[in-house]
């Protein structure tokens, strides 16, 4: 839930493994929101500021191997508060629908799924950055890992630090994604990223409506 003070805008997130089909849902929902005449925001994280953009170069860069899971975590923080208090609260001041590539629940499956670091560590980072602020759904697009790593190598994508990673670290956070979804009630919706895109629109579109309602 977003804080009770909260502003009059609408926070959705679209999560998952890469690959899942994050971009594609996030585009979709865009498009039809503004045809519709909502204001909307897109965004991502880490990024979406100028400062949180400069720390996501240094997040992914592949040169930095020996980048240890803390300083990972604290750098994704880092991003996120800028994020946060430059960019989205703002929009969803001026009440737009704002739609995010990411947020908290990846921290969780990454950081804490993924690289082991506690999860009550993890929450207290959290709201440190985040000041609070929930979405209002996030979207999970669930996928097996192969076939998100077959989407990965059909985009002939270059890998990233994190995409580098092997498929033992995937399928840790892609596991952890399942069980936070399961424990996140009406906040997170999982979605079967194997349904066609224009299938996986229409469930994301529909929830959002539902809750603009
Ligand atoms: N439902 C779908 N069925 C089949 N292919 C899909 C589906 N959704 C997306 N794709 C394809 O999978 C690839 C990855 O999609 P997309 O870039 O949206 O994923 P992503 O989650 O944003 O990935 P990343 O984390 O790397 O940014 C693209 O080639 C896209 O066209
Ligand atoms: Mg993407």
């Amino acid at each position: 839930m977003q804080k009770e003070e909260n502003p009059p805008g609408f926070f959705f997130v679209f999560d998952g493994i890469d690959g899942c089909g994050k971009s594609t849902q996030l585009d979709y929902a865009k498009r039809r929101l503004t045809a519709e005449g909502r204001k909307v925001v897109t965004t991502r994280e880490p990024g979406g500021t100028v400062i949180a953009e400069t720390i996501r170069t240094l997040i992914l860069s592949p040169e930095y191997v020996e980048m240890v899971p803390e300083c990972e975590l604290l750098l994704y923080a880092a991003a996120r508060a800028q994020h946060v208090r430059e960019k989205i609260l703002p929009a969803l001041a001026a009440g737009a629908v704002v739609l995010c590539d990411r947020f908290d629940l990846a921290t969780y499956a990454y950081q804490g799924f993924g690289r082991h670091i506690s999860l009550d560590l993890l929450r207290t980072v959290n709201t440190a950055a985040t000041g609070g602020l929930s979405p209002r759904c996030t979207f999970l697009f669930d996928i097996d890992v192969d076939v998100a790593f077959d989407r990965m190598a059909a985009m002939k994508k270059k890998h990233d630090r994190l995409e580098s990673d092997n498929r033992d670290f995937f399928s840790r956070v892609a596991e952890g994604y399942r069980v936070l979804a399961q424990q996140g009630g009406d906040r997170v919706m999982i979605l079967d990223a194997e349904l066609s895109k224009e299938e996986l629109a229409e469930g994301v579109y529909g929830k959002i409506v539902e809750l603009l309602e």
